[in-house]
């Protein structure tokens, strides 16, 4: 770091310091680059714990050196940046005494100067960002652009890359507040809600490393965001201070790559890239990867760490089996590698223990498979002229009774279940997913059950397609995924095998599922399993042991209209959360929900999302994460905290954290 340079422009200049920008210092205009300022990073050897080494991302770390260099500086709060050590009080000075997360405009939230030396030694990666939908509103004036605000609004809810894309957007915006959704009304307000005061666009581990110190020394909420999938809005948090991780995007690939006891193929991902990246890359090289069905989904992301089910799941079992290693950033600054010999109870936490918890990941590294053929099937029936309710009935209770069959043979059904009017109901199939399966195989399978179809007067015609390759069908077959509605909420289940040893109990978990879409729920469902056909052994990890005794995870999703009002949306969210799976959780007593597609108002959410590992989850926490800087909402330990200004079966994550 060029001192004298970096100090006389950060003190002197009169507004922040962006890199490629002019700053007058003295009446002299410079231009700030990385010429005359340096930022804080060292470059280390790429030699990491895992046989893997570091991307050069990752060596550009935030080191003792370049501490005792920063140390050296006469900064404005240079001591926010610094690793936990005794020494460095800076925590206790600004969080002592108080019980909340601080926000801008709280006296003790860091003034603009600091702020400005952080950019410096981010090296210009932090950004202020409006929400996405500004460009529609007045009272964002800079932003405005009724061009831009079109093409918002036309790709609000069919094209989740523009919220990937973005830096703080989110594709639930529900859990954010709805503050600044798009709108043809330009009057209405738009305001920050939940979306992150500060972003750092991260590109290097340094950068993930200052952010943290800074965080937890200045009592910041922090977040994590990716590509901005979660649910619940665990991507979201009101004047928080948020690590991009989006734009992490190396791939490197291993064809023979020996660590711990494996010999294999394998990929290091950077964090940030998404499922058709992966695909596309694992094609190349004729494999089969392990990611989640949707296009722009976050691998390495709160995908992996919140287990992660893949239409090979019932095939090859959960996603974060096949881990090798992860590097990652710890709430304490360090930057460590996570694997069975380095690191190990921090790795078995951030297998199944959910995104934003236990650490920033930066990369990880994972097996993959062979090449594998598969065939699909799309198709649906419903009620009508020749099929009655009760018919249509059991012809979904016929698939019931097929369910472990078809898991067992490897497969993934991807299905729904409607209602469509007055005693009408819809039921899709789409897809059907048979890998290591020719049509004829398929067919051979399902015969029985489209038998029973037929006995009770419902045809379907069935579109088949034969693929030889995963990432051919998986793009043919699932479309990209929508995303931004606000009216809906979902809640989900993981329905236990155990219901199927009998007919009384699967009755049971059909006339739940049925009562249900009766009452006007919609059901989105996998039949998948957690334990792999191919590999039945699995590693010890966190993933929620529900997810090893299921044989059908279950989406129910209740709907309201456009203009409801906040208590009448309350209302619909009660009924899904208490009376609707109130049902689901009586015919599945000790059964658990998964936590990434689950209900952000999920009652005993220890139990449900993480099952007999939250246990250790939680002293796992303490000891990782004392000060509580990774919060989640229904993350681990997050019943110790609270968001403000809530409506009950309402929740979002636009308030002030507060500890409970
Ligand atoms: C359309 C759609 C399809 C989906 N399909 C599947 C599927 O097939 N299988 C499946 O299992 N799930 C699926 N999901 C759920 C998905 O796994 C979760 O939404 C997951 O949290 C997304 O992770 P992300 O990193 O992409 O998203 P984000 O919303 O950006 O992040 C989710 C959580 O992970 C944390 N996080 C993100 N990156 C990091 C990081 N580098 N280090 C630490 N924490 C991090 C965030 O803080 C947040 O808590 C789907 C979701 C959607 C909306
Ligand atoms: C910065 O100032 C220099 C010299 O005054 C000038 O040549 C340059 O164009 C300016 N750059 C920007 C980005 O304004
Ligand atoms: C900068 O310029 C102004 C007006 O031109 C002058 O009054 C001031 O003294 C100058 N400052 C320095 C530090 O040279
Ligand atoms: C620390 O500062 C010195 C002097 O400016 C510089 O030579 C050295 O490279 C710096 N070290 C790091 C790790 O930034
Ligand atoms: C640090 O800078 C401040 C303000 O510029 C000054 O008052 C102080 O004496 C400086 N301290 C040291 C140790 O240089
Ligand atoms: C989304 O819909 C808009 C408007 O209909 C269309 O222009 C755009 O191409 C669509 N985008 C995607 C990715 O389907
Ligand atoms: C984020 O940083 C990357 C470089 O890592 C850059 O390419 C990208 O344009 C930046 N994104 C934004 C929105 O500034
Ligand atoms: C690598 O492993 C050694 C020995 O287990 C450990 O001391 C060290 O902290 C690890 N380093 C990282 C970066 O994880
Ligand atoms: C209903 O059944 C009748 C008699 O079998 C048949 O002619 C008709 O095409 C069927 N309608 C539909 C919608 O399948
Ligand atoms: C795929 O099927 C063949 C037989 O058709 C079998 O030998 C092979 O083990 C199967 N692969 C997997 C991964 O199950
Ligand atoms: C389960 O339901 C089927 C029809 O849906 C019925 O025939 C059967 O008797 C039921 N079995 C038990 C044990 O309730
Ligand atoms: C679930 O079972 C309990 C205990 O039998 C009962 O009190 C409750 O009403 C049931 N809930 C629903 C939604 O059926």
């Amino acid at each position: 770091m060029h001192s004298s340079i970096s100090r006389s422009l950060l003190l002197a200049a009169t507004a922040p310091v962006v890199f490629g920008q002019n700053i007058t210092v003295d009446n002299t205009t410079v231009e700030a680059t990385s010429d005359n300022v340096a930022t804080a990073a060292e470059g280390v050897s790429t030699t990491s714990n895992s046989t893997a080494s570091y991307f050069s991302s990752e060596s550009a770390q935030l080191t003792d050196s370049v501490i005792a260099n920063l140390t050296g500086l006469n900064l404005t709060g240079i001591d926010l940046f610094g690793f936990d050590t005794t020494e460095n009080s800076a925590a206790a000075k600004r969080g002592v005494g108080s019980i909340c997360k601080h926000m801008p405009g709280d006296l003790l939230y860091p003034n603009w100067i600091i702020w400005k030396v952080f950019d410096l030694l981010l090296g210009g990666a932090l950004m202020q960002p409006v929400p996405l939908a500004a460009p529609c509103y007045n009272d964002h004036p800079e932003e405005t652009d009724a061009w831009l605000c079109s093409y918002i609004t036309a790709n609000w809810e069919n094209n989740s890359y523009i919220h990937s894309d973005d830096p703080t957007s989110i594709m639930w915006p529900l859990y954010e507040g709805r503050t600044c959704m798009p709108t043809d009304y330009p009057t209405d307000s738009c305001t920050q809600g939940a979306y992150p005061e500060y972003v750092v666009n991260a590109s290097t581990v340094a950068q993930i490393q200052l952010a943290v110190n800074f965080a937890r020394n200045a009592n910041l909420r922090l977040v994590v965001k990716n590509t901005g999938h979660d649910f619940n809005g665990k991507s979201a948090g009101a004047g928080a201070l948020s690590i991009w991780t989006h734009n992490l995007k190396s791939v490197e690939f291993y064809e023979d790559l020996e660590f711990g006891g494996y010999a294999g193929p394998a990929f290091k991902l950077g964090t940030g890239v998404q499922a058709d990246e992966l695909y596309e890359a694992a094609n190349k090289y004729g494999y089969t990867a392990i990611g989640g069905e949707g296009r722009s989904v976050g691998v390495s992301g709160g995908f992996l760490l919140g287990g992660g089910h893949s239409p090979m799941s019932s095939m090859y079992g959960m996603a974060a089996d096949h881990v090798l290693s992860m590097e990652v950033v710890t709430p304490s600054g360090e930057f460590v590698t996570a694997s069975e010999t380095s690191s190990p109870d921090l790795f078995w936490a951030l297998r199944g223990g959910g995104g934003g918890t236990y650490g920033v990941v930066t990369s990880v590294l994972v097996k993959v498979f062979p090449k594998t053929e598969v065939a699909t099937m799309t198709f649906s029936f419903s009620t009508g002229t020749n099929v009655s309710a009760d018919a249509f009935w059991a012809g979904v209770r016929a698939y019931f009774g097929y369910i472990i069959e078809y898991v067992d043979a490897g497969c993934y059904e991807y299905f729904s279940l409607v209602q469509t009017g007055a005693d009408s109901y819809y039921f899709g199939m789409a897809p059907w997913w048979a890998p290591n399966m020719t049509i004829a195989e398929l067919k051979e399978l399902v015969a029985p059950w489209f038998a029973d179809l037929e006995a009770v007067g419902i045809t379907v015609e069935p579109e088949y397609q034969y693929f030889t390759d995963f990432y051919d069908a998986w793009y043919a077959i699932f479309p990209l995924e929508t995303a931004g509605t606000t009216v809906m909420k979902t809640a989900s289940r993981l329905w236990p095998k155990s219901s199927w040893d009998d007919a009384t109990s699967l009755n049971a978990t059909f006339e739940a599922i049925r009562e249900t879409v009766e009452l006007g729920g919609s059901v989105l469902a996998f039949n998948i399993q957690g334990v792999g056909k191919a590999i039945p052994d699995y590693p010890d990890t966190s993933i929620s042991p529900h997810w090893r005794e299921t044989c059908l995870h279950a989406i129910l999703a209740a709907f309201w209209d456009e203009d409801s009002t906040d208590e009448e949306i309350a209302e619909v969210s009660r009924t899904l959360t208490e009376d609707w799976m109130g049902i689901w959780r009586n015919a599945s007593v000790g059964a658990g929900s998964y936590m990434s597609e689950g209900d952000v108002d999920e009652p005993d959410f220890q139990d449900s999302f993480y099952g007999d590992s939250y246990e250790r989850l939680y002293e796992l926490k303490q000891k990782i994460d004392p000060w509580m800087l990774m919060y989640t909402p229904t993350g681990v330990g997050s019943e110790d905290w609270y968001v403000t200004d809530q409506i009950d079966y309402l929740t979002t994550q636009n308030g002030r954290l507060c500890k409970a």
